[in-house]
């Protein structure tokens, strides 16, 4: 591929750690769908168009793996849960958690992601009353996490959940900066940052561990994900999960399926305050189709403006805005050699920007979401969710509950951004609105 050439020794590092987004979409503009970045010690290879995505995660899957540094670093956090494992191991996992994230079992959710919405939208009236100020994207990582944490493990997080949120959180950056050194330090070395990473993750063991615990105790009474998990058993040797592999799935499941609708939501709120039409029409759509109702599960094929609109939220802002692998054989994608072990980067950002996919790439646009224009893309110009064998579980979960939960919300507050404020997209392991969305409720 076409190399674009870094300052020596570092290459393009210092760059890529100051601002991934600008510097890759830029890197992309100027080089074209594949690019080579040198970053010190490895290279990294760019796959920016949608058929070279296609291609890595989907068509010639197997000859890549997710084995890169980043995994590694990231499995000091969350062990070998799902999204942390490879091969047999993760096959055999994906299998047993795959029935709890069907179609019509998702379907069962709806009435606790209604209720936890509804909580959350008096308590914004509320605030309507008084005219304060609030960080909604906080507001957001508590409801998901009540709402993760009930469905899938049927605990009662909600007064621990503020807690939670925030080792959560800290957690992350505090990973997401391991990630981006090119040598992370032994976390054996005796660093505050460290004795906090140590302090945070065993909080977080005893909340996972006292729902595991807690189960074991009721069990029978449930049909969730965890009693899946822990009832399931190997063929041959009759082997069920160690409460140790039962706890990197459950905070795997609980990390992964919180903070990324959590910032969805702030995104979405956050542009639909900057853009009063679309907020007009899809209040509209809302009045028209429920009434002042909550919504119910027969109502979601009808709230198609809804949709759309948070199609467009996860264009702008997908949560997941960076992938990796590393190619396990040599390969052809777009028609340029990667080489054996070649370190992948696969961008929705960059991808979901592409200027020759997308009109007015930048621009705000739900209507791109209509049926016959989206047939007019390639299948990988929009993958919030990844794609192939290693696409999101919580897929369907993630967009029913966003759709359920603005729905829910935005018929009874209309929020809007106090002004003056800048909001920076901060990469860290999921996109994140920095300072925050701050806002103020009315009555719409
Ligand atoms: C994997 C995005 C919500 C659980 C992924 C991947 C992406 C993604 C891009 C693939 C990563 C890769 O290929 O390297 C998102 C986004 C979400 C969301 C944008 C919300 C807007 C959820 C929810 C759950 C969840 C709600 C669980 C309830 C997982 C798990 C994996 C995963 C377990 C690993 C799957 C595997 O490798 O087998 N997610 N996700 N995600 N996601 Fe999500």
């Amino acid at each position: 591929p076409p190399l674009s050439p870094g300052a020596p020794l570092i290459g393009h590092l210092r760059a890529l750690r100051k601002d991934p987004l600008h510097f890759l979409q830029a890197q992309a503009r100027e080089y074209g769908d594949v690019v080579r970045l040198p970053m010190g010690p490895a290279d990294l290879v760019l796959v920016a168009h949608p058929d070279g995505v296609r291609h890595v995660l989907q068509d010639h899957a197997r000859n890549y793996s997710k084995q890169s540094r980043g995994f590694r670093v990231l499995q000091e956090l969350l062990g070998h849960g799902l999204l942390t494992s490879d091969g047999d191991h993760w096959l055999r996992q994906r299998r047993l958690a795959q029935p709890a994230f069907h179609r019509q079992r998702v379907a069962g959710f709806t009435r606790t992601m209604v209720d936890a919405a509804a909580d959350l939208a008096a308590t914004m009236e509320a605030r309507a009353d008084t005219g304060a100020a609030f960080n909604v994207a906080e507001d957001f990582t508590r409801l998901t996490l009540r709402i993760a944490s009930s469905t899938l493990f049927g605990a009662d997080v909600s007064s621990a959940t503020h807690d939670i949120a925030t080792v959560m959180s800290r957690l992350q950056v505090f990973v997401y900066k391991r990630l981006t050194q090119p040598v992370p330090l032994s976390l054996r070395l005796p660093l505050p940052a460290h004795r906090q990473f140590e302090r945070d993750v065993g909080s977080l063991n005893r909340v996972v561990h006292g729902i595991i615990a807690k189960r074991r105790r009721e069990s029978g009474e449930h049909h969730d994900l965890l009693q899946m998990m822990m009832e399931a058993h190997d063929d041959d040797t009759g082997e069920r999960m160690s409460d140790s592999q039962l706890r990197d799935e459950v905070l795997t499941l609980l990390l992964a399926g919180h903070e990324t609708t959590a910032s969805a939501l702030a995104w979405t709120i956050m542009l639909l305050s900057q853009h009063p039409g679309v907020r007009r029409d899809m209040e509209s759509e809302l009045a028209r189709e429920l009434g002042g109702r909550n919504p119910t599960h027969e109502d979601l094929p009808r709230l198609e403006l809804t949709h759309r609109v948070v199609d467009e939220s996860l264009r702008l802002y997908p949560p997941a805005w960076a992938l990796s692998r590393i190619a396990t054989k040599e390969d052809l994608v777009g028609g340029f050699r990667i080489p054996k072990g070649a370190h992948l980067l696969i961008a929705p950002w960059v991808t979901h920007r592409h200027p020759s996919i997308w009109d007015n790439p930048e621009g705000f646009d739900p209507d791109r979401f209509l049926p016959e224009r989206e047939q007019a893309r390639p299948r990988f110009a929009w993958f919030p969710f990844g794609g192939g064998p290693r696409q999101c579980i919580g897929n369907q979960f993630a967009l029913m509950e966003l759709v359920l939960v603005l729905a829910t919300l935005l018929q009874r507050v209309r929020l809007n951004l106090t002004p003056g404020q800048v909001i920076h997209p901060t990469p860290a392991i999921t996109l994140r609105p920095r300072p925050g969305v701050w806002v103020t409720a009315s009555r719409p």
